[in-house]
């Protein structure tokens, strides 16, 4: 697993925290409790990396982490590789003015985060594509930035109704949008393989 040995480097509540802008970096985005730290958790292979939490809203920073350097395979040297869990947006409890903050610094972070390779959105797989995750597919689109979609907790479901929830999110990507997506499942691995070799071709582009 190459994105074993992943460590928590710090926790920012603005980009101008975040580590240098160098190497290479995949970001964990996704609306309130929808499984974005279970989901680093479970393709890091570290359980207890990233805080999860049954109530919403538990991670309100930027959290980055570190991978050990990736090997190219090209002759280049190793890359410096980041992974960053965004904090979960969409949450009615959290007061607005945060909420506006978050945004705001979401927006930024992936217009001007240069070491931005691609965007991995969690949604669960029960309700997928909300406005939330419009926003960032809309996001993505504008700065054509790669997004790999997790639909997750498919443990919930039937394996034929994951398929078919699958098969609908795939019909409203819009055109243009360089997106994919799969089923996943933190909780009982489901897609965690082909979800690190998506982790690691992002970081790698
Ligand atoms: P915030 O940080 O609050 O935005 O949430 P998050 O997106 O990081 O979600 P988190 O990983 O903390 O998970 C939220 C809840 O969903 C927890 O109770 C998890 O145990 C549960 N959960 C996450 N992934 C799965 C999954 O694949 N299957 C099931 N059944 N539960 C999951
Ligand atoms: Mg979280």
């Amino acid at each position: 697993n190459p994105l074993n040995g992943a460590q928590f480097v710090l926790a920012a509540h603005r980009i101008s925290q975040l580590p240098a802008d160098r190497g290479a970096e995949v970001a964990f985005a996704g609306r309130s409790n929808a499984g974005k730290s279970s989901a680093l958790n479970a393709l890091t292979g570290h359980k207890g990396l990233a805080r999860t939490s049954k109530t919403p809203g538990r991670t309100q920073q930027m959290v980055a982490f570190s991978l050990p350097p990736l090997a190219q395979g090209d002759g280049n040297a190793p890359l410096d590789a980041r992974l960053i869990d965004l904090p979960g947006y969409g949450y009615a409890k959290v007061p607005e003015e945060l909420r506006a903050h978050w945004k705001q610094e979401i927006d930024a972070y992936l217009h001007q985060r240069r070491s931005l390779r691609g965007v991995v959105l969690i949604a669960d797989i029960r309700h997928p594509l909300k406005e939330f995750d419009r926003m960032m597919l809309d996001f993505c689109f504008e700065t054509n930035l790669p997004c790999h979609l997790l639909l997750t907790k498919a443990d919930k479901l039937s394996r034929n109704q994951a398929t078919q929830a699958l098969a609908a999110v795939r019909r409203e990507f819009g055109e243009g949008v360089q997106a994919s997506a799969q089923v996943f499942s933190s909780a009982d691995g489901t897609g965690v393989e082909p979800a690190r070799e998506a982790v690691v071709a992002l970081l790698r582009r």
